[in-house]
């Protein structure tokens, strides 16, 4: 009885976690290493997929993110303090006061933007300023034929007095917020380059560098490719 009992859950077991792998890791499905190459700790940020982790200099966190995920995004958070219960707040790129982040980072934060097997099978990501500034960044496929992403330029140094804000860089939008600046209103469907985003594409011209950039900021891989995301490249 109790070894015919083995004989048969084993298999099932074996089946089942085979099905649960599949289901969490998903046909399509990406691993994603964040990696700190900062001389300081960045507390790394991910949504839908990831939360947040505490990142000391060269330490990696890795993320297992599901086929399909669209939206998705990873950026750095800078000075943050939490207690032991996860609850505080970062001077960049914070999330409601929380290190496993359920919503957007408050501005400025660099961030590195996804879809997973989106449209004709293809994976798109992009680095995006336009949120505005605080980490150099890159992305990097697994896939060696596909681009890897960079945002190596401190663009916090050089950054438009009337962009700065402490340890980062605001986009045009976050800091004056007017149609122009964020491609709204009279501005949505017809919304060129200012002297800010120039600015900014200057720094870093694989980025978008303001909400209608996509001509030189998207970029793609056929699914299946993981990818690196590093902190300070
Ligand atoms: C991407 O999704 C399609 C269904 O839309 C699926 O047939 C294909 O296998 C997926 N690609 C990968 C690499 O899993
Ligand atoms: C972070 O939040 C997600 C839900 O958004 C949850 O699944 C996960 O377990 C949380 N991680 C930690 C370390 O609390
Ligand atoms: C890597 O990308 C190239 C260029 O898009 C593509 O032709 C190739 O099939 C991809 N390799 C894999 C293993 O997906
Ligand atoms: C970028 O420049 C600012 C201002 O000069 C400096 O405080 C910061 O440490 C620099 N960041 C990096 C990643 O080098
Ligand atoms: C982007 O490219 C499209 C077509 O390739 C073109 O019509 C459009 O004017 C370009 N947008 C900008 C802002 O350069």
């Amino acid at each position: 009885m109790g070894e015919r009992t083995i004989a048969v859950s084993f298999p099932v077991a074996a089946t089942l976690a085979l099905v649960l792998m599949v289901y969490l890791q998903g046909v399509g499905g990406a691993t994603f290493t964040i990696q700190n190459q900062c001389s300081f700790t960045v507390w790394a940020a991910g949504i839908p997929v990831g939360g947040g982790q505490a990142l000391a200099q060269g330490q990696t966190w890795t993320v297992e993110v599901p086929a399909g995920t669209s939206a998705g995004r990873f950026w750095g958070r800078t000075g943050c303090s939490f207690d032991a219960s996860g609850q505080g707040s970062c001077t960049t790129g914070n999330c409601g006061g929380v290190l496993n982040c359920t919503g957007a980072g408050q501005p400025p934060a660099t961030l590195a933007e996804y879809t997973l097997n989106g449209s004709n099978n293809l994976d798109t990501y992009d680095i995006s300023l336009v949120d505005g500034f605080n980490l150099p960044l890159s992305i990097t496929p697994s896939n060696s034929s596909c681009p890897t992403v960079d945002c190596s330029s401190n663009v916090t140094a050089n950054c438009p007095t009337q962009l700065q804000v402490a340890e980062g860089c605001n986009s045009a939008c976050t800091a004056l917020n007017t149609p122009q600046y964020c491609c709204t209103g009279d501005y949505l469907n017809n919304c060129p380059a200012t002297s800010y985003s120039e600015y900014f594409k200057g720094q870093c011209p694989q980025a978008y560098s303001y909400a209608k950039d996509d001509n030189t900021s998207t970029f793609t891989c056929p699914s299946g490719a993981n990818y690196n995301i590093a902190f300070c490249t």
